[in-house]
């Protein structure tokens, strides 16, 4: 039996269908309301909506549950790797064997950069954030892809896109690092894996190859995977925003990259490293810091970087796998990190602390990706993008989600305007 809710307005009843989902997420569906009130909702942040219907990932922010295309990520985490993940998302299966080939061959094929891209790097200061320049690189790695501006959606020609989406991003990435050091650029080799390949082209050195460690390359790669995708967050509405207006697979991704900047999403792992070095500076072992963020003074406010989440209201499980994983990947390697003691004693301090207990706030998966990073030798300015290069997938998968489905209208919120009533325009002299 199809369910509804009604809705009493103006002295009429209106009957708003109930949508569920398999999961058994309940949403009722508004779209008939304005058409038929003449009301819209209003939801700022958008705490309360759900913009679209999606096959992608599962998340129950309760009880911390994250799913790749209904497989459980402690099970990804523990057995597949960043490409096999990749297909899972984009395609919806894990590939078979034959498949599985077909796609690192893709990934491999296109995994060069066009040589005239190399000019492009030129332009930039060597102050430029990667990020910035990650982002412009991507669209301008469109130019370069004459079809890709009027061809409408077609699977066939989507797949190459994606791979050369997915395989270039790391070597943009890598070329934007070398450039902001005033490196030369080192070109991928066919021989390695998505991970590896991106270490070689970060720290090989045209007399010298980087020899990446077993441990290292797993624990990349590991990364990437558990930010392969996560639902309708900022950067991934902001992928399917741009796709609904039919804006290519590349612009798109782009404009994913910026949202993704930004300290309160993907730049929080650079900003929490920062934050723990001030601690570490200071002397402090977290305590007066934990202060200062509770006291929320005015415009100097602090946070707590790496805690908290929109969707979250227990501990991330990203955040579980990544921190056990630092304590192995440091033992391997024989080291200790000042910082991610202060980590586990700011995390301790703050879960039984009021604060934090009263606003269901956990660690998320940027309070201990920005340690392993900085164990693995990445440079901080670049954990961003690497969080970047792992949502690919999420961001290919949406934007396929959005061109495919025929019926799919371009998306447009509606605002409840708050300013000034009609006003008549006074000349300069009058003013
Ligand atoms: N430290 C201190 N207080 C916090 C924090 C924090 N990290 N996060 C939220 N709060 C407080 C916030 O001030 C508010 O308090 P009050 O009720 O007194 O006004 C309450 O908790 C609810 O927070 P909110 O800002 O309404 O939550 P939100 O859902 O709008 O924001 C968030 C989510 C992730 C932006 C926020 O928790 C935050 O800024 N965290 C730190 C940055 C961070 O780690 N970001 C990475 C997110 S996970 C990776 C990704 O997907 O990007």
């Amino acid at each position: 039996m199809t369910r509804t809710a009604r809705l009493e307005l103006d002295g009429k009843t209106l009957e708003l269908p109930i949508i569920e989902g398999t999961e058994h997420e309940m949403a009722i569906d508004v779209r008939e309301l304005r058409a038929k009130t003449g009301y819209i909702t209003f939801d700022e942040s958008y705490a309360n909506t759900g913009s679209c219907q999606s096959r992608i990932t599962f998340i129950d922010g309760e009880k911390g549950i994250l799913r790749y295309r209904g497989v459980p990520i402690e099970d990804m985490a523990e057995t597949s790797t960043f490409v096999e993940a990749a297909y899972l998302i984009i395609y919806g299966k894990l590939p078979t064997e034959a498949e599985g080939a077909a796609f690192s061959e893709r990934l491999t094929r296109y995994q060069n950069l066009h040589e005239d891209m190399k000019f492009h790097f030129e332009g930039f200061p060597s102050s430029a954030h990667p990020m910035a320049i990650l982002s412009a690189m991507i669209n301008a790695a469109s130019c370069f892809i004459p079809e890709l501006t009027n061809e409408e959606y077609r699977p066939e020609v989507f797949d190459e896109q994606a791979a050369r989406l997915l395989s270039q991003v790391r070597t943009l990435a890598a070329y934007a690092y070398r450039k902001s050091r005033g490196l030369p650029s080192v070109y991928p080799r066919r021989r390695y894996t998505y991970s590896e390949n991106f270490l070689h082209m970060m720290f090989s050195m045209p007399d010298e190859d980087y020899e990446p460690r077993p441990e290292v390359v797993d624990a990349l790669d590991l990364i990437f995977l558990l930010h392969a995708d996560h639902e309708q967050n900022c950067s991934t509405a902001t992928v399917r925003m741009v796709a609904s207006s039919r804006a290519n697979l590349f612009a798109s991704a782009a404009a994913g990259v910026c949202a993704l900047w930004g300290p309160r999403h993907g730049g929080a792992n650079q900003q929490l490293i920062e934050m723990l070095r001030d601690i570490c500076a200071e002397g402090d072992d977290g305590t007066k810091f934990l202060e200062k963020v509770k006291r929320k003074d005015g415009a100097h406010q602090k946070k707590l970087m790496g805690f908290g989440h929109r969707v979250y209201k227990t501990y991330d499980p990203r955040a579980r796998i990544i921190k056990q994983r630092c304590d192995t990947l440091l033992a391997k390697l024989g080291r200790s990190d000042p910082l991610l003691d202060i980590a586990k004693k700011l995390e301790h301090a703050a879960l039984n602390d009021p604060y934090f207990i009263e606003r269901n706030l956990y660690p998320n998966v940027d309070f201990y990706s920005g340690i392993i990073m900085q164990a693995i030798g990445i440079p901080l300015e670049m954990f961003t993008v690497i969080f970047a290069i792992g949502r690919m997938p999420g961001w290919i998968a949406n934007y396929k989600e959005v061109a495919e489905d025929t019926n799919s209208r371009i998306y447009r919120p509606r605002q409840v305007y708050q300013g000034a009533s009609l006003a008549h325009y006074v000349p300069v002299a009058n003013r």
